[in-house]
């Protein structure tokens, strides 16, 4: 059941402390380094200043979203944030149930610790639920890569995400001094097979010449829209170039995002990318961001500066940790809440009408 006294997303906080081992607490939270990154992320929504206007009127007002031929209640997804056991039995399921019943979509890990189809049976159950995506990560291995999207497209998931920001993982200081180890019976349930071992000579770098040769490049993504029919978004890119070279490889959208703060701690925030990258890609490519987005109106500030939905991170799965299913469902309704309580205040009537006339100062 829920805790008394829980308004918003950070009131999750402390109960989902309370609820996991410390190491596993430090794996969530944590983020590169000196986790600059992560405190920039909610630093810059912080300083974005909404500009409302009043005595218009609302009345048939929504905050209804469509991408991919999928229209939904709400511009918010949960983010592909792995091994979800770790802070609850049930897992990315109890995820799955909260987004359906709450009319958010869901993009489920690649590292998900709970079968692919069982979520998308969960997601199914809801006729106003949103969309449901699948995140890769590349493995240099053709075989299983096209095994796995065959798998991911029959258990009836609507889009690709490819993460290409982490080819290797971020120096994550707080956790490395945690000692995090995955438990035994949380794992990648959905990833079979072995990766190959690294085959190093004396002297070689294991960076350099055991993991980059395997990890993406330009190509890659040429491969993944070869081989299967949906939708493929690129999840954290950063420069303009990138996009622009994203685009002409045909891809569907991006996700605006330095992983949580979790790679590179040198980054820009993502509300300082996302109107850059806006700009670039023009007014129709599908952008969606993360990346300390906890209040409603950061959710209205990312629409005002380009984006079409927002992932929600780390406070979901502290809610998850407090009280499952019923948690993620209730943190997903006060952010929901919120989001439409500053739609109503801006005088914002749908999120077509969002947009940087609504920012402070703007040049209207
Ligand atoms: C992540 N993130 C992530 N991203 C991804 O593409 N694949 C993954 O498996 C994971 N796993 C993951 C685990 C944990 C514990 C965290 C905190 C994050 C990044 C995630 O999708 C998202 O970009 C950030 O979490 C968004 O930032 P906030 O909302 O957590 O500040």
């Amino acid at each position: 059941s829920l805790p008394e006294g829980i308004v918003n997303l950070a009131d999750f906080e402390a109960h989902a402390q309370a609820c996991m081992t410390p190491s596993a607490w430090a794996y969530l939270n944590g983020g590169a380094a000196d986790e600059q990154v992560m405190r920039a992320n909610r630093a810059a929504w912080d300083a974005l200043k909404l500009w409302p206007r009043v005595l218009r009127d609302l009345c048939g007002g929504h905050t209804r979203t469509s991408m991919f031929g999928k229209t939904w209640p709400t511009p918010l997804l949960l983010a592909p944030i792995a091994y979800q056991r770790l802070a609850h039995p049930d897992g990315e399921l109890a995820s799955a149930y909260a987004a359906a019943a709450q009319g958010a979509g869901m993009i489920l890990s690649a590292q998900a610790s709970v079968p692919m189809e069982a979520v998308a049976r969960a997601m199914r159950q809801e006729p106003t639920s949103g969309p449901l995506w699948f995140q890769l990560y590349w493995r240099d291995d053709r075989g299983f890569m096209a095994e796995l999207l065959q798998r991911v497209q029959s258990a009836g998931f609507e889009a690709l995400v490819l993460t290409v920001d982490a080819p290797v993982q971020g120096a994550r200081d707080r956790e490395r001094r945690a000692g995090f180890q995955l438990p035994d019976d949380v794992r990648a349930v959905n990833l079979g097979g072995r990766k190959k071992p690294l085959d190093l000579a004396p002297g070689q770098s294991a960076l350099f010449d055991g993991l980059m040769p395997r990890a993406a490049t330009w190509s890659e993504i040429d491969w993944l829209r070869e081989r299967s029919p949906l939708p493929l978004l690129l999840k954290g890119l950063c420069h303009p170039e990138d996009a622009r070279e994203a685009m002409r490889r045909g891809v569907s959208g991006l996700v605006v995002s330095n992983h949580g703060g979790r790679t590179l701690d040198a980054l820009p925030s993502t509300a300082e990318l996302l109107p850059l990258l806006r700009e670039v890609v023009g007014p129709d490519l599908p952008l969606l961001v993360d990346g300390g987005i906890r209040r409603g109106s950061d959710v209205l500030k990312a629409l005002c500066l380009g984006a079409d939905a927002v992932l929600l991170g780390r406070p979901y799965v502290h809610a998850l940790a407090t009280a499952g299913a019923l948690g993620v469902a209730q943190a997903l309704r006060l952010l929901r809440d919120e989001f439409e309580i500053a739609m109503a205040l801006v005088g914002c009537r749908d999120v077509g009408e969002a947009g940087a006339h609504l920012l402070w100062p703007s040049r209207i």
